[in-house]
């Protein structure tokens, strides 16, 4: 079993990007193809040797929930028929993990969405994925690449890539010496910084490997960029102790939280998968 037993998923965004998609749908439910961003994720921790599931939900996140459960009719309608494969990654995942659910009643940052989600997780390490950061890999998913580098250094870490100057105020950004090909310890963090306050092109995506005093630190940490709680700042005083490493991760990531990204996703995964 890993060390890291459980993930939090923030889901309760709003999504305004995809409106009119996201009216009535979470973006987390958002097809790349015919899988849902949610379940990409899901399976990306699974492989990571983790099987509790701790999604942050809000309000009209419902089909999250119904997603990973079991729907008898359409599963009495298809049994038998050649459509009964298409569901079986879903009944896989279903048998092998634990979902649990907690809302985020208001929206105040990822910070804060994370510190809703402590009550699903306790006092122990655990990961955090973005769905909407759709990750491709060749070889080990991003989160078993994290999961291995936690067992040697028992600190957070973020997972970080290289994105043009110009777009540095869309990301978390970091400034750390390079110890190991890839691997950064951190000692600066700056929330979304515009591209002449930034202290390098190296940007903070949706995988986390978090150490549970991060709690306590949320909520000691003043609210940040538009007002917000946010999980870079609380990083920042682990990072000024010298306990935040920064992993350019092996891989191809695509903002699905944008519509151009998304779209390159869908192409990319279509081509892949021959069809
Ligand atoms: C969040 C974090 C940011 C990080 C990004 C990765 O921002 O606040 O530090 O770089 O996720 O996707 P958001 O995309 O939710 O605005």
């Amino acid at each position: 079993m890993s060390v890291i037993r459980k993930c939090l998923f923030p889901a309760a965004g709003y999504g305004t990007r995809f409106l009119p998609a996201t009216k009535a749908m979470p973006k987390e439910m958002l097809p790349i193809v015919t899988k849902p961003l949610i379940q990409y994720g899901v399976e990306e921790a699974m492989e990571a040797g983790i099987t509790n599931m701790a999604i942050v939900t809000g309000r009209g996140k419902r089909a999250l929930e119904d997603h990973f459960d079991i729907s008898y009719e359409l599963e009495h309608q298809i049994q038998g028929s050649d459509k009964e494969n298409l569901l079986s990654e879903t009944r896989d995942i279903m048998e092998r993990c634990t979902f649990s659910y907690t809302r985020q009643v208001e929206m105040k940052g990822l910070g804060h969405a994370i510190l809703v989600g402590g009550s699903l997780i306790g006092n122990e390490p655990f990961a955090v994925i973005l769905a909407d950061d759709y990750c491709v890999t060749e070889g080990d998913g991003v989160l078993t690449q994290m999961v291995k580098l936690y067992e040697q250094h028992q600190c957070s870490i973020v997972a970080i890539e290289e994105v043009p100057h110009d777009e540095t105020y869309k990301y978390g950004v970091i400034e750390g010496a390079e110890e190991s090909e890839g691997v950064y310890r951190l000692s600066n963090m700056v929330e979304k910084p515009a591209p002449e306050d930034a202290p390098s092109n190296l940007a903070i995506i949706g995988r986390y490997i978090l150490t549970p005093d991060i709690f306590e630190i949320i909520q000691n940490t003043p609210p940040g960029k538009n007002g917000e709680m946010q999980i870079t700042d609380a990083l920042l005083a682990q990072a000024k102790e010298g306990r935040v490493i920064g992993y350019r991760f092996q891989g191809q990531r695509f903002d699905c939280g944008s519509v151009a990204g998304y779209i390159d996703a869908t192409n990319f995964t279509y081509q892949k998968s021959g069809a």
